[in-house]
């Protein structure tokens, strides 16, 4: 376990193993290392140019100090143009060159962070991108590799000691935490993380959470099982988990604090494989369908963190977890369910589940009466198509999908909003035989038509859908803050939503 503190020493003189210093595009330091380029002087361009690093995002380099610092080893990234809003720096740029760093440093006990550090939205991006950066999922690995990481990383803040500076650390680290929870997740395989066992973990995860919290704000875990899902009538959920040997699961947390100032209801997506069903999805599109219950694990993630934050506002979470599989029993196209909330819905395409699964889910959130709802899935190709792989679709009544890109935009999570045009209503009411059409046979608009049947079940209430088909696993290589696998997107945006309501 590495620990992290926040100092205000000089980068030149840290006896630490390693220093991190960050590089402009113009061949010049960043912020946070005017000691460092001081101590070398007018010999740092030529080491900059002979190393070849020019400041570009990406850029690392690692250099022996033979002396010229205290410590033995100064480490350079790239900063790429980190000039932000306002002319402040750019906190995703601090964020992505954080995370370059971890992966360059491979054996070093000891780490000082010299980027630039002056505002709490910095230090966090420091803390966020060098654990996320650093991050790998080795729990299947039989052999350890040889231990990386360092006993010590202290971030360097020249206003260490202002109090809103030395508070931004703390509450890094529980976003932290739940980002990397959510990656485990996330990328535990599948067989290992079905329904029942998925929500087995997270009422463990629950249990070891409220050890470390006050009386009066611990989480209440309900996990309601194949029998209880059939008495309470969730057809959604049950149709989906028919065709899978492992039964469906709908864990319910609370977080009620005694000053709750607001109630936010968070509905997650949680197919635990998504194999597309009778409608089987091409053998391609197959691979990574573990990554389906992340917005599951990122509505759970949330709500404990929002806990140990001790944030004042009440949070009602709901984990819809199915597997979607080929079996005797299993859903057909043409079935007709009825959802919690008695709706009927004509099933045309089993690999668009994830929308039936919701829909019990929503159900049973609007039934606690929250001042809003919220819902994170990885619902449809189509926004990836849209958005690309990066950023999440966010659907939704106006006000709410502000909200939620605001949140983004301070958590560091890109998001895009999206409409609900008035003629997907006509759509998703296209059956013949039921209230709803499940899908309507249109490529066009997939993403939107999801949306428009989830907004079926919300209540009238405030709410916005977050699409994170795109952004929740990174099949590419590692870039910043993200490594290959799960990017655990979407947990801290939710906790951003959760403090910004808990303040408003
Ligand atoms: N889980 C998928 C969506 C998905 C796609 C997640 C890519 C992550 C990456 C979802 O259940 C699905 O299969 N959606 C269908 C919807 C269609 C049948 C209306 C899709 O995207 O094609
Ligand atoms: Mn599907
Ligand atoms: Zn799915």
């Amino acid at each position: 376990m590495t620990t992290f503190a926040l100092r205000s020493a000089s980068p030149a003189k840290t006896r630490a193993e390693a220093v991190v210093v960050g590089v402009l595009p113009d061949g010049g330091l960043a912020a946070g290392a005017e000691d460092v380029a001081a101590a070398y002087g007018r010999k740092l361009s030529g080491l900059l140019a002979t190393l070849g690093v020019k400041g570009r995002p990406g850029d690392v380099a690692k250099v022996p100090t033979h002396g010229t610092i205290s410590s033995p080893l100064l480490v350079l990234v790239g900063l790429g143009d980190p000039v932000g809003p306002d002319d402040t720096v750019d906190a995703a740029a601090v964020r992505r060159a954080a995370g370059n760093a971890a992966r360059a440093i491979t054996n070093a006990a000891s780490v000082a962070l010299a980027l630039p550090a002056d505002t709490p939205e910095l230090v966090r991006a420091v803390v966020e991108g060098y654990r996320l950066g650093g991050y790998s999922f080795t729990s299947y690995k039989s052999k350890p590799g040889t231990p990386t990481d360092p006993a010590e990383v202290v971030v360097l803040s020249p206003v260490a000691r202002r109090s809103e500076v030395a508070s931004a650390l703390e509450p890094a680290q529980v976003v932290v935490d739940a980002v990397v929870a959510t990656r485990d997740w996330v990328n535990t395989p599948p067989a290992d993380l079905t329904p029942p066992k998925f929500a087995d973990a997270i009422a463990a995860a629950v249990k070891a959470a409220n050890k470390g919290l006050p009386a009066g704000g611990r989480v209440k875990a309900t996990v309601l099982d194949e029998k209880r899902l059939a008495e309470l009538g969730c057809g959604g959920i049950l149709a989906v988990g028919s065709g899978s040997a492992e039964p469906p699961r709908l864990v319910e947390l609370e977080y009620r604090p005694k000053d709750a100032v607001a109630h936010v209801a968070l509905v997650g997506k949680g197919i635990t494989f998504d194999s597309g069903g009778l409608w089987i999805k091409p053998a391609a599109s197959m691979g990574t369908m573990k990554e389906d219950m992340a917005g599951a694990a990122a509505v759970v993630q949330a709500t404990l963190a929002a806990a140990r934050l001790g944030l004042p506002v009440r949070v009602s979470a709901y984990a819809a977890l199915a597997e979607n599989m080929i079996g005797e029993a299993a859903m057909r196209p043409g079935d007709v369910l009825t959802t919690y909330d008695g709706t009927t819905v004509e099933v045309s395409n089993t690999d668009a589940e994830g929308r039936l699964v919701l829909a019990d889910a929503l159900g049973r959130a609007v039934e606690a009466g929250p001042d809003v709802v919220v819902d994170i899935a990885t619902l449809t190709g189509h926004m990836v198509l849209a958005l690309g792989d990066r950023m999440a679709g966010v659907l939704g009544d106006d006000a709410v999908v502000e909200e939620v890109l605001s949140a983004g935009r301070a958590a560091g999570e890109d998001a895009w909003p999206m409409p609900i045009p008035d003629f997907f209503d006509s759509r998703i009411r296209s059956s013949t035989v039921a209230d709803l059409a499940q899908y309507d046979g249109i490529r066009w608009g997939g993403g939107i038509f999801a949306a428009a049947f989830l907004r079926e079940f919300t209540g009238g209430l405030p709410w916005a859908h977050l699409d994170i088909a795109g952004p929740t696993f990174n099949k590419g290589g590692a870039n910043g803050h993200l490594v290959p696998g799960a990017t655990g997107y979407g947990v801290a945006t939710l906790v951003e939503l959760l403090r910004a309501r808990a303040e408003a």
